[in-house]
């Protein structure tokens, strides 16, 4: 009898005990990288491989590449077109408002297989594994310090080497409206230069132009306006603090042309890159979504994320030789005020035993000192504006009937915490 084969672009993977083995790497790879998330204190969410085709459509938007060229979409018996996910966002948003979730805050990781049909090739293939977060309920500020805090400890954790952080902003509505509009004036006058797909985009969505493959594009762009001169004030610092908090440890550039190739991001984005990956250079993507949410039918819900793509992530480790406490980290300063934010990150770098909950919510010192106490936690490390100043940190024992707290400098908390 004739052999049956997988189809174009869907991988076996086995275990053969070969650490050299790329399959061998995605199942440490995705081991590890979920130790990270709940490390993070994030729960997992997991949600169906089909869908109704409408949630990707509306989501991604038409003038998207996996809604135009890359779905898998069909009818089933029923003749209702469902289709397997491209992506785990959409999925997770719609899970939260089904559930009527959406009126509280969640910080949520998933992992598993996604599908887009695209030409296979090295780095690229039609069903690939994404690991995923999606910080939702907060505003703009903490989760942008979380979420990158977050890839700079994969990084880390895997000692990877050649990669950098690429960010971006996209403005908010009025801003990102009044680049477009510069945009598509700019382009107007070599309307005749560009290909199908860019004119497309030009309608559609102008900002996907400057995601353009096509040569000559690139080299109209070069003179076009840049989103820099557009955004708030605001944007422009929260992209340079996120540079200068993270530089010393993952190599993190501001570039203004970065866009994403999904319709719903909205303000902060980014993307990490290897040169050790060729033309599929991207390992890891995301941004913000603030509309997301409303355009599913469910609440008002600012959220952000990232996926990781495990295939592309795992080609990069070199070696995989593998190597509980939880501790709650509460800011009482505004949420915009970047320090405590890269004081955990240390912590967590100094000591990846600890389950370190960096609690994101506004709110008393009391309600988190709660949250704190129902999650187990053994020590909460508060940090306020005196705090801050001082340059000291408070320690609190919450198991210990004899000690309540002690006030202390940041080194002798990195050497407290490195001891636990
Ligand atoms: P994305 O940039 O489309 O974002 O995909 C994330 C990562 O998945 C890419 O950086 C890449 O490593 C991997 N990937 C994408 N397509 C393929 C493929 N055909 N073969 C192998 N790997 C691939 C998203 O999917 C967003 N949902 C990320 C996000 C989460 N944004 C907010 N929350």
């Amino acid at each position: 009898m004739d052999k049956i084969h997988s189809l174009t672009g869907m991988l076996d993977h086995y275990d053969d005990g070969d650490i050299e083995n790329i399959s061998v790497k995605i199942f440490e790879t995705e081991k590890r990288i979920k130790k990270v998330f709940t490390n993070y204190k994030y729960s997992e969410i997991r949600t169906p491989a089909l869908e109704d085709t409408n949630l990707f459509v509306r989501s991604a938007g038409d003038a998207s590449d996996i809604v135009n060229k890359e779905i898998y979409s069909f009818n089933d018996r029923n003749e209702k077109n469902i289709a397997l996910r491209p992506e785990g966002t959409a999925s997770a948003i719609r899970a939260i408002i089904e559930k009527k979730l959406d009126q509280t805050n969640h910080k949520l990781w998933y992992l598993g297989p996604m599908w887009r049909y695209e030409r296979p090739q090295k780095g690229r293939y039609r069903q690939f594994y994404q690991a995923g977060v999606e910080i939702l309920g907060y505003e703009e500020g903490a989760p942008e310090y979380e979420i990158i805090s977050m890839v700079c400890s994969i990084i880390e954790e895997f000692k990877l080497k050649n990669c950098s952080i690429k960010i971006n902003h996209l403005g908010d509505k009025e801003s990102k409206k009044l680049f477009c509009d510069a945009l598509v004036e700019y382009l107007e006058p070599f309307k005749d230069s560009l290909d199908e797909k860019d004119l497309t985009r030009l309608t559609k969505n102008p900002l996907r132009v400057l995601d353009s493959k096509n040569k000559e594009t690139q080299s109209i762009l070069k003179k076009a306006p840049s989103i820099r001169e557009f955004i708030k004030p605001s944007a422009l610092s929260l992209l340079e603090n996120i540079q200068n908090e993270y530089k010393d440890i993952c190599n993190i550039e501001i570039d203004y042309t970065l866009v994403r190739g999904l319709d719903y991001y909205s303000g902060f984005v980014f993307e990490a890159i290897s040169s050790e990956l060729g033309a599929q250079d991207s390992f890891l993507g995301g941004g913000r979504y603030d509309h997301l949410s409303l355009k599913l039918g469910g609440k008002n819900l600012p959220s952000i994320g990232m996926a990781i793509g495990v295939e592309r992530f795992a080609s990069l480790i070199k070696d995989i030789a593998t190597s509980n406490k939880v501790v709650s980290f509460i800011t009482l300063t505004s949420n915009l005020e970047s320090k405590p934010y890269k004081i955990a990150h240390q912590l967590r770098s100094l000591n990846s035993n600890i389950i370190l909950d960096l609690q994101l919510s506004e709110g008393s010192l009391k309600s988190k000192l709660r949250k704190a106490n129902k999650n187990n936690s053994e020590y909460a490390i508060i940090i306020g504006e005196e705090e801050l100043r001082d340059g000291t940190a408070v320690i609190k024992f919450l198991n210990d009937e004899l000690k309540d707290q002690e006030t202390v400098s940041i080194e002798e908390l990195f050497s407290f915490y490195t001891s636990l």
